[in-house]
């Protein structure tokens, strides 16, 4: 049978394709359920590891500000497209652990969660991970929506940032968030610049699937326009595309004038300027860019792209910035720093740190061994699987996905690592934010321990699990055989009675009245 094809739009500029609008409706529409239903991938970009990046480089920034005379001023940092809330929580702990274990003072903070998904923003209010920050008042959440150029409502303090109302440079997280904004798309070749639109085709009628999954369906293929300079009409933006008259070869380039704008607008709500700190995939050389082929969108619910980050530099130079970026190039991830303040030498932690967590070993490096080791897991012993949990610095994501070999590895277990082990469940536990992902991970820690026979431990686990998920048969069954090692009857028979009640035609708990009690 031949195939249907439907024309959805014909020769439309790329940064105005309704691409744009399917991500949006995508987002609008999903809410949290985006990551808690694994549709979108996060943990390349928001892990344990990378937030503790990011807090010894916010760390460092504070740092270099406590020097400052307007020192007790709040300093904001404000995370775009924040999301699932992950990346906020693992900097926060990091964060605040940096700060205690110094000597130095440095000034207050305010994080401020942002996005333009309204439920998001709900789901940061209620979340009970994030009472007690909001509370100290080092935790904040907008809505901002970076194509529009507006100030930002703090929701919980009720204060507004507007133009100049904000003394230090605001400190500016775009994790994962500068492909999901419109880009205009560019062609060169032969030292000819060609503007591209874009045509959509669908498999399927469009009117006949939600728009936010339409994107499953679609095809798109590209008209290039040739094109004369000035190619925009704002100055800085039109010097960068010009550099790229210089490439000769066939080549796709994609052009993140949103993004610029965003960054200019933020940017005017401070009197110190802004500092940036961009991770994505994509180059910040432009050797890497050339020869790029037609994009090809990378689709999960969403879609992906590549970040321009040579562009992102090149602006920041031209406003007589600092730019941060590796001395080689990335094999899978980006992580820039970039300073538009009018004291871009004044900023020596911040850069120290920039060195020693990103130029000398980056989340690009480490998410190459994590890699390595989920792919050689049949080989791995269990002090291997402790060390990468260390490296992951505890991340719950990399604790999850090398659970099933933990299991399989305790029957046999020194001493040695039995402590160790308990130890990194612990850090696993502090570091994990609930996002209501399948799996439960209290339970799963608990039955560790209690393999590990840390029994009361193991209970302590299962009530965390009770707590969040309510009461699970299988839960109370494993915390009734805790208080039974232990010799604790009182709880043991409590516990038991109270499953009974709850699961009266549940067979395991037959099996607990069995136990010797003597
Ligand atoms: C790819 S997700 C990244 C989420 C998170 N930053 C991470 O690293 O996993 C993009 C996020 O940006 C938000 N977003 C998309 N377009 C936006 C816009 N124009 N303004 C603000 N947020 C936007 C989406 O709601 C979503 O939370």
């Amino acid at each position: 049978m031949e195939s249907k094809e439907f024309l959805i739009e014909s020769n439309v500029p790329f940064e105005q394709s309704a691409i744009w609008n399917y991500n949006n409706e995508f987002y609008q529409s999903k809410g949290i359920e985006a990551w808690s239903e694994g549709i979108v991938p996060h943990n390349v970009t928001s892990n344990s590891l990378v937030a503790q990046t990011y807090a010894k480089l916010i760390f460092g920034f504070l740092n270099d500000l406590a020097l400052r005379t307007e020192s007790n001023k709040v300093v904001y940092i404000l995370e775009l497209g924040a999301g699932h809330g992950r990346l906020c929580f693992h900097v926060l702990q990091h964060l605040k652990k940096l700060i205690t274990n110094s000597t130095r003072t440095t000034p207050p903070f305010c994080y401020v969660l942002t996005d333009y998904v309204e439920d998001n923003l709900t789901y940061y209010k209620n979340h009970p991970q994030f009472q007690t920050f909001f509370e100290s008042g080092e935790l904040d959440f907008a809505h901002f929506d970076a194509t529009k150029k507006t100030e930002i409502h703090l929701l919980n303090s009720d204060i507004i940032l507007k133009t100049n109302s904000v003394q230090h440079p605001i400190f500016v997280i775009a994790n994962y968030f500068f492909d999901s904004l419109p880009n205009e798309l560019f062609h060169i070749h032969n030292n000819e610049i060609s503007k591209c639109s874009v045509s959509i085709k669908s498999s399927v009628d469009p009117l006949s699937v939600p728009i936010q999954e339409l994107l499953k369906y679609i095809d798109l293929s590209y008209k290039k326009t040739k094109s004369k300079p000035p190619f925009t009409q704002d100055r800085i933006h039109n010097k960068i595309l010009q550099e790229y008259l210089n490439i000769n070869e066939d080549t796709f380039i994609f052009f993140p004038k949103i993004a610029l704008h965003c960054l200019s607008n933020i940017k005017q709500l401070s009197k110190g300027g802004l500092v940036l700190l961009t991770m994505d995939k994509g180059y910040h050389r432009l050797p890497d860019l050339i020869n790029d082929k037609e994009p090809d969108l990378v689709k999960h619910g969403s879609f992906s792209l590549l970040v321009n980050f040579h562009a992102l530099k090149q602006f920041c130079l031209h406003l007589k910035g600092k730019v941060l970026f590796p001395t080689f190039s990335n094999f899978s991830i980006e992580l820039g720093c970039l300073i538009f303040t009018d004291e871009v030498n004044n900023f020596i932690e911040l850069e120290g740190a920039y060195d020693e967590y990103v130029e000398k070993f980056s989340p690009d490096d480490y998410n190459i061994i994590k890699e390595m080791c989920y792919s050689n897991v049949s080989n791995l012993k269990i002090k291997d699987l402790i060390a990468i949990y260390r490296l992951s610095k505890y991340d719950a994501s990399v604790f999850i996905n090398l659970l099933p070999k933990l299991k399989h590895s305790l029957n046999v277990i020194s001493l040695k690592e039995r402590e160790r082990l308990a130890h990194v469940i612990d850090l696993v536990w502090l570091m994990y934010f609930n996002i209501n992902e399948q799996v439960d991970l209290s339970y799963e820690l608990g039955i560790i321990l209690y393999d590990l026979a840390y029994y009361s431990n193991a209970a302590n686990y299962f009530q965390h699990s009770i707590s969040q998920n309510g009461m699970q048969a299988d839960v109370i069954y494993n915390q009734a055989l805790c208080y039974y090692q232990l010799r604790q009857d009182e709880q043991f028979y409590f516990t038991l009675n109270k499953a009974k009640a709850m699961f009266p035609d549940t067979e395991i708990f037959t099996s607990l009245e069995k136990l010797d009690m003597t």
